[in-house]
Formats: C-alpha cells, structure tokens, sequence
C-alpha cells in the first residue's frame, strides 16, 4: 500500500492531507480550500513534520489567491499556526517573494501555484540528496539505528529525512534494524514511523521513550538518526520533545548522533537554541491516552512540545549539500553560502 501525506487536488482547487491523527488505525483524506482550513490542520496536527507544513503553508497561500482572499492577512493566519519549525516560515518566505512583488497581478494564483510546486518539488529531491550523503557514514553489512519522532513521508512530500535514511540503507541492501522511540506525548514513533517501516518492510522495535540509555547500553546501536524543526547558526538543534534525553543517553554510550536537515531547517538568523521558541501544546495531550485519563482530573501538566539538542552534542548535520561536522558555526555557514 502506498500514500501520500500531502496532495494538491487541482480539478477540486483543494489540498488533500492524509489525516495523521486518524492513523495508523484508518486511513482518510481530508480536503482543505482555505487558509484557515490548512492553518487548523497544521495546528491540530493533521498533517505535522517541519518539511510537510511548509509545503502545507505554501498551497494555503495559492487557496488564498484562488478565493481572492487577501494575501498579507492569510500569510499572517499560516504563519500563527505552529511557531518552531522553520521551514513554515521560510516557505511562507518565499511564497511571500512571488506576491509581495505583483500583488494584483491577474495570474497570481497562477505564479502561486508554481512556486509551490516547486517547494514540493524541491523537498522530494532533498531527502533523495539527504540519504545519499547519509550513506558515506552508514556502515555497510549490518547497521542498527535508533530514531525519534516521524521524520519519513508523512513528514514531508518525499522519502523523509533521517526515516528515509533507515528506509534507504534497507533497500540498499544491508541488514537493517531500527528501535523507534514510540514518542509521547503524540507517538509519532509508534502510530506513524512503525506504519511507514512496516510498509517498506524495515525490522524495527517500537520502545518506549525512557528505553533509549538502557537499549543504547545493553544492544548494539551504531548510529542515532533523528530529523530537526530548527537548527540555530551555532548547531544547537530543536526537535521533538525527548531528542536531548535521547543525544545525552547516545554520548555516554559512544553512539554517533547524526541530524538529518534539508537547509530549509537551518535557520542563521537564529543564534543558539536558546533563541529558539518552543512550541507548549494542550494538557490534553499528556493526561488523555484515547479516551482514558492517564492523571487526576485537573492535574497541572507542562507540556513542550520540542527541545533544544546543543550542537556539542552531535556528530554531524547531514543536509543534502554534504554533512557538516563541529564547529558547526563555521561549517553552517559555508554550506548555505554554496
Ligand atoms: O510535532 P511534530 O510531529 O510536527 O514534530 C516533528 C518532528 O519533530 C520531526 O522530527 C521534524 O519535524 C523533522 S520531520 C522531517
């Protein structure tokens, strides 16, 4: 079976999201036309990963135009939807280019429209690129990774970042094993990393969040792979809540901790994590497992939804222009200047 987090419907003028809360339970699409539509579903996490809800900003701008909506107000909903990921706004950047130049040019829908298809275009190419350069430090024969989160195709438009990673060394013929945070409080890991691996075929295990020091340290693991919502000019690295907890249990084991990052998430006008704005979502999240209340009713709850790994931390950011290795500052830098 195969499915596509993200579609851009044009006979519907719509975009269609694959429903990531419903999965991996059922499988529905649902269809959004407006701004606001594509914003709640960003919000509500329908569709979520830093790559996805940029590309899903980016079709919200060309339903604006198409309903004739104005475009500074609807950039300003998309850019209120989730504050972490970059790649939102750098998205809604350069959407911005094409309608800040020409607002009332006829065809602006038009132009809108190419511009996004071209981000999505261009996302499909960077996980391509990304696993590629992964593949120079993936040891050959046998590897066994561990991951965070969901990183893959439901994550973005096309093979995913460090998901896509685990997915190629796979298909690339050496005997792959991946432990999967199961990642709360949304379980990212176990609804949709472990649906994905399980569709291509990948041996993995789901494990539970507080598992990853002692698998580290009782199981051979020979590399972390994790995704990334924002790195910061200095390397530090935001990503899902438990990523630190996960890099410092990869440091007192020896295990490699690698990044995988489209440059769309290094953002150099960030200085260091700590300028990083962290994203706190609903008490619900944390104290409501299905129906059932996991705390006392009223129980205060603190709820991040990312963290912050500092760059020390890290044995490389693999983007699609190569891996960049300490000093990061240094090594950022001259990438994007490429
Ligand atoms: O809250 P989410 O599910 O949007 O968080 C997603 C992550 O943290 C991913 O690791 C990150 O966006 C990279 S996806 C290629």
């Amino acid at each position: 079976m195969s499915f596509r987090a993200i579609e851009w419907i044009d006979d519907d003028a719509c975009l269609r999201l694959i429903d990531q809360k419903a999965l991996p339970t059922e499988i529905r699409y649902l269809d959004h036309a407006t701004p606001a539509e594509i914003a709640a579903a960003i919000e509500d996490m329908t569709v979520r990963g830093a790559p996805a809800i940029g590309v899903a900003a980016a079709f919200g701008m060309v339903t604006a135009a198409l309903k004739g909506l104005d475009l500074a107000v609807s950039d300003r909903v998309l850019r209120a939807s989730r504050p972490t990921a970059v790649n939102l706004f750098w998205a809604l950047d350069r959407m911005k280019t094409v309608w800040a130049a020409a607002a009332t040019a006829p065809n602006m829908a038009d132009r809108l429209l190419a511009e996004a298809r071209a981000i999505e275009a261009e996302d499909i190419e960077v996980n391509r690129a990304i696993s590629r350069h992964a593949m120079t430090v993936v040891p050959e024969g046998e590897v066994t990774f561990y991951h965070h989160c969901n990183t893959g195709s439901l994550a973005t438009v096309g093979l995913g970042t460090a998901l896509g990673i685990i997915r190629t060394a796979h298909e690339s013929g050496r005997r792959t094993f991946a432990y999967l945070d199961e990642t709360r409080p949304r379980l990212q890991g176990s609804k949709l990393s472990s649906f994905e691996l399980m569709q291509y075929g990948v041996p993995h295990a789901i494990v539970v969040d507080g598992a990853s020091a002692h698998v580290m340290r009782t199981r051979k693991v020979d590399m972390v792979v994790v995704g990334c919502d924002r790195v910061a000019a200095n390397g530090d690295t935001a990503n899902k809540i438990g990523t630190y907890n996960l890099a410092l249990a990869a440091a007192d084991n020896g295990v490699p901790f690698y990044v995988a990052a489209p440059t769309s998430t290094i953002d150099l006008s960030t200085q260091t994590g700590d300028d990083i704005e962290i994203e706190e979502r609903s008490a619900a999240e944390v104290v409501e497992i299905g129906n059932t209340r996991s705390a006392p009713e009223n129980a205060p709850v603190f709820n991040p939804a990312f963290d912050v790994t500092p760059a020390r931390l890290i044995t490389g950011i693999i983007t699609e222009r190569g891996i960049v290795r300490a000093p990061f500052a240094d090594g950022l830098a001259r990438l994007l200047k490429r």
